[in-house]
């Protein structure tokens, strides 16, 4: 995987619970995205930690790892040119009240917390990320 072009999502319990899987990832798509990897899965709680381990001293982790391990979630890694910084654009602020008209929390988050979906931040996370929930097997490059 060349850095800079991949992204890594999952698609949230509280968007999973309603149904909101294959729309979102159409507006994943239409956004101009390919998926190259695609799982539904679970975190365990051990798995919730280390994944948000960055979290791990703020006053809401205790609550972001029971809503993360909740139900289950839509892990994949996305392909585009400029990728994080994209699909950070099509995401939304992390409260949805703040998220712009048209982005994905915007239309599908309930609150800061049941936001949705997830989207890496760096590029660096990018790859963590991806290697977290996928093996070399499962991640397919066809570009
Ligand atoms: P994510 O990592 O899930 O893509 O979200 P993000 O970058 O927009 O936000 P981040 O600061 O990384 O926070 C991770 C997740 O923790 C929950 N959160 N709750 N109650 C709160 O104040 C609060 N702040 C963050 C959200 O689910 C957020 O997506
Ligand atoms: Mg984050």
């Amino acid at each position: 995987m060349s850095i800079s072009n991949y992204t890594f999502t999952m698609i949230k319990p509280d968007a999973i619970s309603k149904g909101l899987t294959s729309t979102i990832l159409k507006d994943i798509t239409d956004a101009g995205f390919i998926i190259t990897a695609l799982k539904l899965t679970s975190l365990t709680k051990t798995e919730a930690e280390k994944f948000y381990s960055i979290h791990q001293d703020k006053p809401f982790f205790d609550d972001l790892v029971s809503f993360m391990t909740s139900g289950p979630i839509v892990a994949a890694i996305l392909k585009k040119e400029n990728a994080v910084e994209d699909f950070r654009r099509l995401l939304g602020a992390t409260n949805p009240e703040k998220a712009e008209e048209g982005t994905l929390r915007k239309k599908y988050a309930e609150s800061m917390q049941r936001n949705a979906i997830h989207g890496s931040d760096s590029d660096e996370n990018a790859i963590i990320e991806a290697h977290f929930h996928f093996a070399e097997k499962e991640i397919y490059s066809f570009l």
